[in-house]
């Protein structure tokens, strides 16, 4: 297994909105990470459109197809205290290609957010969403925060496994309908 290398770049005083870091994927394949800015929404719909109806379901409890004008606006959304969205890509010919995208969100402004993740079909797999959590979880402490909180569909394995080797103290809750996943920062 490739030991992933991260080098994060963040300029002083910490700045989540210009994070910017290289990273290893599971395959061996260098990709990088880095915090989506104003005018990204193309990014969250590609991710969105190539997802199969199951995962759709799985990042919204339903199976639409096309995000909708408020999650996109909410995705590049810099007025909530505490939200944090990235995309990880690779490079061909200096061009991004994206992968997928982590976020978290904290509207009460608590030492807890929550955490979404959606990753292209074709590239689910490769360790895109545990790449992404890791340097989620690195902005999140630097943001102060102590937790991270997820609600999983139960048959979600694959969402489940990642919080399972993260590498984090991870606490998984039966919440009625869907699984309440605590991870300690
Ligand atoms: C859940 C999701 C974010 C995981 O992203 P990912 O980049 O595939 O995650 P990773 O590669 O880091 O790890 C995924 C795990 O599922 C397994 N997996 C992923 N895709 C797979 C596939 N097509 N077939 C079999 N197993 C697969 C991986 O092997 C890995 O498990 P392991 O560590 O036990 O080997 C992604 O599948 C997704 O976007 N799903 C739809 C949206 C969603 O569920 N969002 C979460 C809502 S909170």
């Amino acid at each position: 297994m490739t030991t992933p290398v991260t080098t994060p770049v963040l300029m002083p005083p910490f700045e989540p909105g210009s994070y910017f870091a290289r990273d290893i994927l599971r395959d061996g394949e260098e990709a990088y990470v880095r915090a989506v800015h104003q005018g990204d929404q193309r990014v969250l719909s590609e991710v969105i459109r190539s997802l199969s109806p199951d995962s759709r379901y799985f990042r919204y409890l339903s199976t639409k197809h096309e995000p909708t004008n408020s999650d996109l606006s909410n995705f590049i959304e810099t007025s909530v205290p505490r939200h944090v969205a990235l995309v990880g890509f690779t490079l061909q010919d200096r061009e991004e290609k994206w992968l997928g995208v982590g976020e978290f969100f904290d509207s009460e402004c608590s030492d807890s957010a929550e955490l979404a993740f959606a990753v292209k079909e074709a590239h689910q797999g490769r360790g895109v969403a545990s790449m992404l959590l890791r340097h989620l979880a690195e902005i999140g402490r630097l943001a102060g925060l102590r937790s991270f909180e997820a609600f999983v569909h139960p048959h979600n394995t694959r969402m489940l496994s990642v919080f399972r080797k993260c590498g984090l103290p991870a606490h998984f809750f039966d919440d009625q309908i869907l699984v309440r996943v605590i991870l300690d920062l």
